[in-house]
Order: structure tokens, then sequence, then C-alpha cells
């Protein structure tokens, strides 16, 4: 099997300003006070995906799962290590990223599509399965600065999962989609697995991480905490080491099977 991703010690670290104004900072600095500190929101991180390989990558508000998500897909580059890929990237990463408020629906989908690499003959192609996916009727013609964030991630899933690609990212894509629609993201994203394309899945729903994954990365502060079977990543998540966590993890959240609460 060929590799698909492969992260090498991959470190980002951030700075935090803790002054807006340079009076402030000026002050600040004349009592001796701290005025930044930096820290690290991937810190040290390494794991290899073949091909295929289908990973969920959890953790707690916080804890670098987006920015490891931006590391993959090249929107930031590590400090030190490396991140390498193969083959193209799709994906939705951020709700919103790659559309124009102005523009309408229509015009967005080209926009959208450009950004993630479709010539104008590709996405007249997928056109109409673009506009079907997302169901967001004659909203179309208008321009998606008043669309719901509903509507938004619909249209930008749709555009996302209609780019042929090797690499698909999704970075808690499904949070605010009503139950029909996140029905039909998880039938194409089984679809996007079955057809051998390797599947970065950020959630916070073990249900669908489950569903979609052979594989789970529990990220704490940065820090790989966790790398391994999904049940038991999931298990990690909600007891950490602990001794007396339950034997069964399919007993903890029997409502997250169910597609309404989960996803
Ligand atoms: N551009 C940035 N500048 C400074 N700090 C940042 C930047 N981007 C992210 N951070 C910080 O890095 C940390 C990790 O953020 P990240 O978005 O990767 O978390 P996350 O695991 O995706 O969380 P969530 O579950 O809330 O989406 C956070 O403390 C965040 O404030
Ligand atoms: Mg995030």
């Amino acid at each position: 099997m060929a590799v698909s991703i492969q992260v090498e010690n991959a470190v980002k670290e951030f700075t935090l300003r803790y002054h807006r104004n340079l009076k402030d900072l000026t002050v600040a600095k004349i009592r001796g006070q701290q005025t930044t500190d930096s820290f690290r929101a991937v810190d040290d991180v390494s794991f290899t995906l073949e091909q295929g390989d289908t990973l969920g990558l959890m953790g707690l508000n916080g804890s670098g799962k987006s920015t490891l998500l931006k590391l993959v897909n090249g929107t930031m580059r590590p400090d030190s290590g490396s991140v390498k890929t193969r083959g193209r990237i799709a994906g939705l990463i951020a709700t919103g990223a790659g559309f124009h408020p102005q523009l309408t629906g229509r015009e967005n989908i080209y926009l959208n599509a450009a950004i993630l690499g479709l010539s104008e003959r590709e996405t007249n192609r997928h056109f109409d399965e673009i506009v079907e996916f997302a169901d967001i009727g004659k909203f179309l013609e208008t321009p998606v600065g008043h669309y719901s964030s509903g509507m938004y991630a619909r249209l930008g899933f749709s555009v996302a999962v209609h780019v042929d690609c090797d690499i698909f990212l999704a970075d808690e894509v499904l949070a605010v989609g009503d139950k029909p629609f996140k029905r039909k993201c998880m039938q194409k994203m089984q679809e996007i697995r079955e057809s051998g394309r390797t599947i970065v899945y950020v959630s916070h729903a073990a249900g669908s991480v489950r569903k979609m994954c052979n594989r789970v990365i529990v990220l704490e502060k940065g820090v790989k905490a966790f790398d391994g079977d999904v049940d038991e990543g999931i298990r990690f998540l909600k007891y950490g080491n602990d001794e007396d966590q339950p034997d069964e993890v399919d007993n903890l959240d029997a409502d997250d099977d169910n597609l309404g609460a989960d996803i």
C-alpha cells in the first residue's frame, strides 16, 4: 500500500499577544510584565496513513485538531518536523472557507471548486450533482452572505465531495446540518471511503467516528495521547487511562448510534 499522509514530529507554535495597542504594550514593558506567550498547538505529532485509511481525529476543544488538519492540507506549515501528502486533497476544513459573501451560490460553486483545484469544465460536469446534493433550492441565485449556517455547510460540503481527490479532510462538517442532510453526508462519506480515498475526519461524535473510521488519534493539548483502535480511542477520550472505566464501550453511548443524536 502507498503511503498517503506522513507526519513526522510536526510542531506548530502560536504566539499570544496580551496587549492590543502600543500604549498598553509600552506600559506593560515598563512594568516588566509579560507581553507575549507562545504555546504549541501541535506538539511533536507523528503518524502515517496508507492510501485508503480512515482516521478519526478526536480531542477536546482547543486540543489542536483543526491546526493539525491545516498542516496536512498545506494551509499552514509546521515550525519543525515535516508533513508529506500524496495526491490531490479536498474536503471541508472550515465552513465558509473559499466562499465570497457577495457572490451567489451558483458563482460560489465555481469559485470554491476552482480553489479546490477543479477546472471550469470539471465543475460544469459536476454542477447539477452539486446543486442537487446541496438542495438549497431558489437560494442558489442569491448571495451566500445571507445564507443560514446550515446552508453554507450544505454548499461547501457538496462542492468538496464532488472533487476527485486522493485525500479527503473533514473538520466538524456535519455539526450544523439537519438530520436528513447529515444522513446524506454520512452516505457520501461512506462512498468516498469505499472508493479507496484516505480520510481524516475530525469529530466529537463517537458514533459517526465509529461508522467512518478504522483508526483514532486523540490529541491532548497538541500532544498525541492515543493512537490505535477506534473503540479504545473513544473510550480513552471519555475516561482517559482510568482504571474503573466500563468494559463495554458499546453501552456507553447507545444514543450516539442513533443518527440524530450522534453525528
Ligand atoms: N492562528 C492562530 N493564532 C493563535 N492561536 C491559534 C491560532 N489557531 C489556533 N490557535 C490556538 O491553538 C489551539 C488549538 O486550536 P484548534 O483550532 O486546532 O483546536 P481544535 O482541537 O480544532 O478545537 P475545536 O474542537 O474547538 O475545534 C487553541 O488554543 C487555539 O486558540
Ligand atoms: Mg477545530
